[in-house]
């Protein structure tokens, strides 16, 4: 069946570039993708809203300055069967050091530094792609829309 899942190309994958490879990958992988931002900085309410799941972790200020202060990310709605499973996939491990290591093809080993710079985003279950998506989308991908404040 097919699915919608969101990719964010983060600030260090802008920054280093990574962002043709990055879709050459999502297209040879058969995904389309449906919608995208142009370069969009984000400020610190939007980024603390949507990472609200990690609200209480002791990361969470240092991934709030990781997502605002080195500049704009670009975000992708994908589609494909079972796009939300396959982009996780494509991804690697969230710790890019280790995607270095177990997963060398994947786009974490590819342009991701550590646990943090991890270059990419993919939403973990159908629930959060829901969120996501309607969360940078509201007006194209309305359903599934939640209050989040
Ligand atoms: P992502 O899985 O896209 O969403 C949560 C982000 O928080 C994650 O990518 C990393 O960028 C960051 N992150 C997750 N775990 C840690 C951690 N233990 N220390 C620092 N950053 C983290």
């Amino acid at each position: 069946e097919n699915e919608r899942t969101l990719a964010i190309v983060k600030p260090d994958g802008i920054f280093g570039n990574h962002t043709a490879s990055i879709r050459n990958i999502i297209l040879q992988s058969g995904f389309t993708i449906q919608t995208q931002t142009t370069l969009l900085q984000l400020d610190q309410d939007t980024v603390a809203t949507f990472y609200a799941d990690h609200s209480t972790k002791t990361f969470f200020p240092s991934l709030i300055k990781y997502m605002t202060r080195y500049g704009p990310v670009l975000i992708m709605v994908l589609e494909k069967v079972n796009a939300i499973a396959d982009w996780r996939t494509l991804i690697g491990p969230t710790d890019a050091r280790n995607a270095k290591i177990t997963h060398p093809n994947s786009i974490r080993a590819m342009c991701g530094e550590d646990l943090e710079r991890n270059c990419v985003h993919g939403s973990d279950s159908h629930h959060s792609a829901a969120r996501e998506i309607s969360f940078f989308f509201p007006h194209i991908f309305p359903e599934g829309t939640m209050t989040l404040k």
